[in-house]
């Protein structure tokens, strides 16, 4: 499904600082999905979604003192870990004025703010000079952006050759049964989503913008857990919800929640990519 209309910069920053302030504060700081091993993996939200940043991580291949572009920083928590683990500087970008001023608290109060610096900056059209990063990565922000092309040629013009790019993000899946494109709209209508990607466009437009040596993973099956998990986290918050969206629409979000962990059509990529 597309939208009619591109989501602009502020309908997802309307989202984080609506629903996803709510989301955040029963889901924790990561705001992004988690990765189970298996069925039997019991791993806590908190084990799940750094897990989740430690193969973004790897997928970097970062060194000491290189510079990372973080492509829709939320409120920073995963840039702060890359920092730690790989000493490495991080310029985190969002549309959110209110992810960025408290992305900019969270690095100060862990004593990291010369290390990572966050700013307000669409990803469609970025400030930086050519070449001027090592390495980038976007967790699950390609699925709000207008034209996910666009965004891999400005990553790419950025990038240093040679750099790498690691991508997680929410996709689509075919064929998409009636059912699923029910759920499919509900994600794009509800959470500033012009389209989902596939793989299949993934591997073009990364073809298109001068990438080599990807590597493509379907990981749904470790990762759609997170959105029954997640409901039941939203669900202890949901007076809150409620008081925002109103009962009804507090409902059928939870509700399609539920349904999208269990809707194969909704899937999750991971990927990493050189820039040639
Ligand atoms: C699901 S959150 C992920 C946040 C963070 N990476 C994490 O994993 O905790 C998606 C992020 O993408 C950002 N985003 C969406 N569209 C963007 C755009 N056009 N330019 C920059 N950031 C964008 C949102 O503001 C939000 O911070």
């Amino acid at each position: 499904m597309t939208i009619e209309q591109s989501p602009a910069p502020s309908d997802v920053a309307d989202v984080y600082d609506g629903i996803g302030q709510i989301y955040g504060s029963a889901w924790g700081p990561n705001y992004h999905y988690g990765y189970w091993d298996d069925a039997d993996d019991t791993s806590s939200i908190e084990v799940a979604t750094d897990r989740l940043t430690d193969m973004m991580i790897s997928g970097l291949d970062v060194r000491p003192g290189q510079r990372v572009l973080d492509v829709g920083c939320g409120i920073g928590h995963p840039a702060l870990r890359l920092v730690r683990t790989g000493d490495v500087d991080v310029v985190g970008i969002s549309v959110s004025h209110v992810q960025v001023a408290q992305a900019n608290e969270l690095a100060a109060a862990a004593g990291l703010a010369e290390k990572a610096k966050f700013q307000f900056t669409d990803a469609m059209d970025m400030p930086f000079p050519d070449g001027s990063f090592d390495a980038a990565w976007a967790f699950e922000s390609m699925w709000h952006m207008p034209d996910r092309g666009q965004v891999l040629s400005e990553i790419a013009r950025v990038l240093r050759p040679g750099g790498h790019l690691a991508i997680v993000d929410v996709i689509e899946r075919g064929p998409v049964s009636p059912e699923g494109r029910k759920v499919l709209d509900h994600v794009c209508e509800n959470y500033a989503v012009k389209s989902l990607g596939t793989v299949d466009e993934y591997r073009t437009a990364l073809a298109a913008n001068g990438f080599v040596d990807v590597e493509i993973r379907d990981i749904s099956d470790n990762c759609n857990r997170t959105l029954a998990v997640m409901a039941d986290a939203v669900e202890t918050k949901y007076d809150e919800l409620a008081a925002l969206v109103g009962e009804e629409q507090a409902t059928s979000l939870l509700a399609f929640m539920r349904l999208s962990a269990v809707t194969p059509e909704q899937g999750y990529l991971y990927l990493a990519a050189v820039r040639a």
